[in-house]
């Protein structure tokens, strides 16, 4: 039977208001959600797993694990951190204990998993460098995949990951800092089964909340 699917979107207009989202959205996460989280090299979910592990009590810093594909992380919550970029598409790390173990578990790159996870997830798009509401911001000097994907050896499918990091992008993001706009981020929150449509109205609270207090007048 088809899942039940409600999407909630708002703009993130900085790096704060990224982390602020994933503490806040902390508090209203339960043993055994699943949120994946889809988005461009640099897009920010790391950066938004950084708030989430802080909302759970985490007190080690979460880093993007470029080697290590799953990381986990105890705090008053349980974090499993994946990040599966380098996984090559089909091949199962057992997936379904991670989820069944009472912990909440992030997967950033979670497509070469596809076929593993339970229909009811949260799934998390971060956009950027497109469809931006600031209308003062010019889209030329934002990050787009281009600045990125010239710099990842795409001919090194197993290994584009370590390519991408070597080169520092987010030394990219320093310089286009100064560009308006370049820090905004459009993102989706898309609930998906009733495990997570029933706790809708905390989700819609905590975005609006943050976005919100976080745009710029
Ligand atoms: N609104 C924003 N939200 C999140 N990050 C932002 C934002 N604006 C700027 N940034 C910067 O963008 C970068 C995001 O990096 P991050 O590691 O979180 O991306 P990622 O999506 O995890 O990338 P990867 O696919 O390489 O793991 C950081 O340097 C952060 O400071
Ligand atoms: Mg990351």
């Amino acid at each position: 039977m088809a899942e039940d699917v409600l999407t909630l979107t708002c703009t993130v207009p900085s790096k704060e208001a990224m982390t602020e989202l994933g503490r806040r959205l902390a508090a209203v996460l339960k043993p055994g959600d699943l949120l994946l989280l889809y988005g461009a090299l640099g897009a920010g979910k790391t950066t938004f797993v950084q708030g989430l592990a802080h909302g759970l009590g985490i007190e080690d810093t979460v880093v993007s694990p470029t080697f290590v594909l799953i990381q986990t992380y105890h705090g008053r919550v349980t974090l499993h951190h994946m990040d599966l970029y380098r996984l090559p598409p089909g091949e199962d790390l057992g997936f379904q204990e991670y989820v069944d173990d009472g912990a909440v578990v992030a997967v950033e790159w979670p497509e070469s998993a596809e076929d593993f996870w339970p229909v009811e997830r949260m799934v998390l798009s971060i956009d950027y460098g497109c469809d931006l509401d600031d209308r003062d911001a010019s889209t030329d000097d934002i990050p787009t995949h281009d600045v990125y994907h010239p710099n990842v050896q795409l001919d090194d499918a197993h290994h584009p990951k370590v390519l991408a990091h070597d080169v520092h992008h987010h030394d990219v993001f320093t310089d286009t800092n100064n560009h308006p706009g370049s820090s905004i981020r459009r993102l989706s929150l898309s609930l998906v089964g009733k495990r997570y449509i029933e706790r809708r109205a905390e989700f819609e609270k905590i975005l609006k909340e943050v976005c919100d207090a976080h745009s710029r007048p």
